[in-house]
């Protein structure tokens, strides 16, 4: 598969593998409203109008706020836009993130993104596991689980995926609904999933990154910069060209707030990385 080809999910859509995170337009600290309104909704049309069809979201970023933000960009939504969203969180009054595994909190999650989206059914929901906040860490996801599938079996949901999982939950999953993604923090300096990334490209189920460019901290590296001006690139384009090259099954979505980035990582697609370049940019994340 080349490295702008799109990639298929059950039921025949594809979606290209660059597309867009939302997070970040929400305010400060993922809460509370965007700095400036207006151009967050710029943001959000100048994805849309270059070809992105691939947005993710969830309604506990800000809360509520950047699925509103899309509502109000994009509805009515273009035909090919898939919106993936997230739920097993809630974010308390002090900005902190919550688990929300109770089914009772996960219908409502489902039932707010579907309301702030303006949606009748979601495309994508990732059960995003919170034993660790911060990292994929081991624990029981069938009871959460079993509460997204009767809710997918109701209609409400398309497909199903997974956040921070590690590859015991994954296969856990597996006996209880169909996994179509895996969402997992992965960059060129955080590589803990390598292995992970090779058995869900044999299972076909896509890998889609969260913090393709380290997230809060933006990665920086000498040999990133190194190879970036060789290659007449920026460093952030160079970041996501290696991920679209490491493996077939991914799919990025670079969060940004403004509509230069925007296009900058948007040109990433077509940047392709020579043998000795990823050889160097390999060893930034050992
Ligand atoms: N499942 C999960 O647990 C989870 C966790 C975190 C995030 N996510 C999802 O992952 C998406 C991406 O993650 P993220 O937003 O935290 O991290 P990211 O995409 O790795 O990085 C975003 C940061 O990089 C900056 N940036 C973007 N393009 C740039 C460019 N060309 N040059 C310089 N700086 C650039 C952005 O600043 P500017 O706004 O200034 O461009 C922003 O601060 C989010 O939108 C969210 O949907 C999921």
């Amino acid at each position: 598969m080349s490295r702008q080809a799109s990639i298929p999910l059950p039921g025949g859509r594809a979606v290209k593998r660059l597309g867009y995170g939302a997070m970040q337009l929400a305010g400060p600290g993922v809460f509370g409203p965007p700095r400036d309104h207006e151009a967050a909704l710029a943001v959000l049309r100048a994805a849309v109008e270059a070809g992105v069809n691939h947005i993710d979201t969830s309604d506990f970023y800000g809360p509520h706020v950047t699925n509103r933000l899309i509502r109000e960009a994009l509805a009515p939504y273009p035909d090919d836009l898939l919106i993936v969203t997230k739920i097993g969180a809630l974010r308390g009054d002090d900005a902190s993130w919550l688990p929300a595994f109770e089914p009772d909190e996960l219908a409502r999650a489902i039932d707010d993104n579907l309301t702030k989206l303006g949606l009748e059914t979601l495309d994508v929901v990732n059960l995003r596991l919170m034993f660790n906040a911060r990292r994929p860490a081991e624990g029981s996801l069938t009871a959460p689980l079993k509460a997204v599938a009767d809710l997918q079996r109701q209609g409400l949901v398309r497909h199903i995926g997974l956040s921070n999982v590690t590859p015991t939950q994954f296969e856990e999953a597996r006996g209880i609904a169909k996994i179509v993604c895996v969402q997992n923090q992965y960059n060129l300096a955080h590589r803990d999933d390598d292995a992970f990334i090779d058995t869900l490209a044999a299972e076909g189920v896509a890998y889609v990154p969260f913090f393709p460019l380290g997230g809060v901290s933006p990665l920086q590296s000498a040999a990133l910069s190194d190879v970036a001006a060789r290659l007449k690139a920026s460093p952030m384009q160079v970041a996501l060209a290696l991920l679209l090259q490491r493996s077939p099954n991914i799919l990025l979505f670079p969060d940004t707030s403004s509509v230069v980035h925007l296009y900058e990582n948007l040109a990433a697609a077509s940047l392709t990385l020579p043998d000795d370049a990823v050889a160097e940019l390999d060893v930034i994340g050992r």
